[in-house]
């Protein structure tokens, strides 16, 4: 790549591993993980690849939703450590070239945070506004809560003053006023602090709840409030702080109102978002065998500022949501992945890990973190999906997937020296048991998922034209096929994917596709040939750009175009 940009946005090109402090390394034999096990654990995330590491929250907590319901933001948890534990993790990680960013929850506290223990103590209370509040009825919200198992209203009556208060999440989670400019102050606050004591950014929970005015009666509202405002006054706050900071969103909507959430024409709101319907569309072609849905969704995915970035993801610490698929669509992904209802949770996700839901298949699983590398974009992992870990079913709710991580073949997977009954989660037995999955196994065994996927964050770091480039969907005749091309400037890479389990051989041409929108003097050199970056190999092209391309069942691979004189290093 002529890369005649600057390349100083280390996220564009960034492989981000989601962890929770909790479940990663227990080093004083509490059973809980904590900020020095982390630590320890770096030279672990640098050999894997690694080099942004996202952590779940670790601040003080009532624990009723795992750390998302925070006391108090301006410190850790004593049972995780203290700040200068915090301090050190992060000074050990950019030592190594890892870079932290932290969960940030800017929607609500905790109802024993102070604010709102002061807040709901009259309707006078210099607190009351940092949190929403009515003293009307309110409307049936039912159908709009996200945790219909506990909850059937947004809005929960206070009886000591009468008035009833907005909760997007569980009653415990008061949602904070973000249109009360002190909020706001507080909230730059407490990412000055973070700022200061090393943070890269910042992953924004549940971003279009801040969004959610009209849930307020006009009447009742006291500050005029444009949300877009708080984002872009955040970015740039952060910006002055450090402009190498990035706001990451989980912004779960549909394409087409997702890149308001980036901002204006320069990106200036939210530098990353979460491809949450990419993700749901990959699931569904994986049940389908069928790459058409996600064909589709990456043929509507608006093309993004050069400021601004998705992050791919298969799984994270939720459940895997399919709430934008259609019922039909979601039933066909629930009777090849989760048939079972304990496996479901909420009408519209999984609670499981990706390797169970692939019945194991090693083919199946390596061909689905192949596609989640090769879309443009930055890949974001949960922990443990590197070694292939599953779920514990037996653990309720959302919990199933965040069980301790798993290190070496012992009852406790090596994560503690506590007995395993007193470890924070119970870990799965049999088949996705320590003894069988475990990364001291894994890390020595060059054909282990492990191997696989440093071998992928190798490629994918190799391939910048992956994290700036532009797509393009190849067409063909296999329905079961993706062919991707990504380019970026003169730098371009193919990637096949057949989603079915039959070999196929699939015709391709970059006829006026490749290199169509380059502009400048220096066009490009003819293409010499096609390398493949994955298993070797090279593909020769005909004299109109057409090329042939075959794949096993659940077969992939990626395809570096390569020009004449070129000389590759990778
Ligand atoms: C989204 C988080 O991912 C989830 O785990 C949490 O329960 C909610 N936001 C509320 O903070
Ligand atoms: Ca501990």
């Amino acid at each position: 790549m002529r890369l005649t940009k600057t390349a100083d946005q280390w996220w564009k090109t960034a492989v981000l591993y989601c962890a929770s402090v909790q479940t990663f390394l227990d080093t004083n034999g509490d059973g809980r993980g904590d900020l020095e096990g982390m630590t320890s654990r770096i030279d672990y995330l640098a050999d894997l690849g690694i080099t942004c590491l996202w952590l779940m929250p670790f601040y003080p907590t009532a624990d009723a939703d795992d750390g998302y319901d925070i006391t108090d933001f301006l410190t850790v948890d004593p049972r995780d450590g203290d700040l200068a534990d915090f301090v050190s993790l992060v000074q050990v990680a950019r030592s190594r070239g890892i870079r932290v960013i932290i969960d940030f929850v800017m929607n609500h506290t905790s109802d024993q945070h102070p604010w709102f223990k002061e807040s709901r103590k009259s309707v006078d209370n210099p607190y009351r506004n940092y949190y929403v509040w009515r003293s009307s009825t309110p409307p049936d919200t039912s159908a709009a809560v996200v945790f219909p198992d506990v909850e059937d209203s947004l809005w929960e009556l206070d009886e000591r003053t009468g008035e009833y208060y907005l909760h997007n999440f569980y009653k415990t989670q008061p949602d904070l006023n973000v249109a009360n400019p002190e909020v706001r102050e507080q909230i730059s606050k407490v990412m000055g602090l973070w700022l200061q004591l090393g943070v890269s950014g910042f992953r924004v929970d549940a971003v279009p709840f801040l969004f959610a005015v009209d849930d307020v009666p006009a009447k009742e509202r006291e500050f005029q409030y444009d949300p877009h405002d708080t984002l872009r006054h955040l970015k740039a706050y952060c910006g002055r702080r450090d402009s190498d900071v990035i706001l990451l969103g989980e912004v779960n909507v549909p394409y087409k109102d997702q890149k308001k959430f980036f901002g204006g024409a320069d990106g200036d709101e939210l530098t990353m978002q979460f491809d949450f319907i990419g993700m749901q569309a990959i699931w569904l072609a994986l049940a389908r065998g069928d790459a058409r849905p996600l064909a589709k969704a990456l043929a509507g995915r608006p093309a993004l500022d050069e400021s601004n970035q998705y992050a791919n993801f298969l799984r994270n610490h939720d459940e895997l949501t399919l709430d934008k698929l259609t019922d039909a669509e979601r039933q066909e992904v629930f009777d090849a992945f989760g048939p079972d209802p304990d496996m479901q949770l909420y009408d519209r996700g999984l609670r499981r890990r990706l390797p169970p839901m692939l019945g194991g298949d090693p083919r199946r699983i390596r061909l689905a973190y192949s596609l989640m590398f090769s879309l443009p974009g930055t890949p974001c992992l949960f922990y443990g999906e590197e070694i292939g870990m599953g779920e514990n079913l037996d653990i309720p709710g959302r919990y199933s997937v965040r069980t301790p991580m798993q290190w070496g073949p012992n009852a406790t997977g090596g994560f503690s020296t506590a007995k395993p009954r007193s470890l924070v989660r119970p870990i799965p037995e049999g088949p996705y048991g320590p003894a069988r999955i475990n990364v001291s196994d894994q890390r020595s065994d060059p054909d282990s998922l492990w191997t696989f996927m440093s071998t992928l964050i190798r490629r994918y770091r190799q391939s910048p034209e992956i994290g700036w480039g532009a797509v393009q969907v190849l067409k063909h005749d296999q329905p079961s096929v993706l062919a991707h091309l990504v380019q970026q400037e003169d730098w371009a890479m193919v990637a096949v994917h057949n989603l079915g389990d039959e070999p196929v051989s699939v015709s391709l041409s970059f006829d006026g596709v490749l290199d169509r929108d380059l502009t400048g003097p220096a066009a490009p050199a003819p293409v010499d040939h096609l390398a493949g970056l994955l298993h070797g190999g090279r593909v020769e092209l005909d004299g109109k750009g057409g090329f042939d391309v075959d794949l096993d069942g659940y077969g992939y691979r990626w395809l570096r175009v390569v020009r004449e004189g070129d000389i590759r290093i990778a």
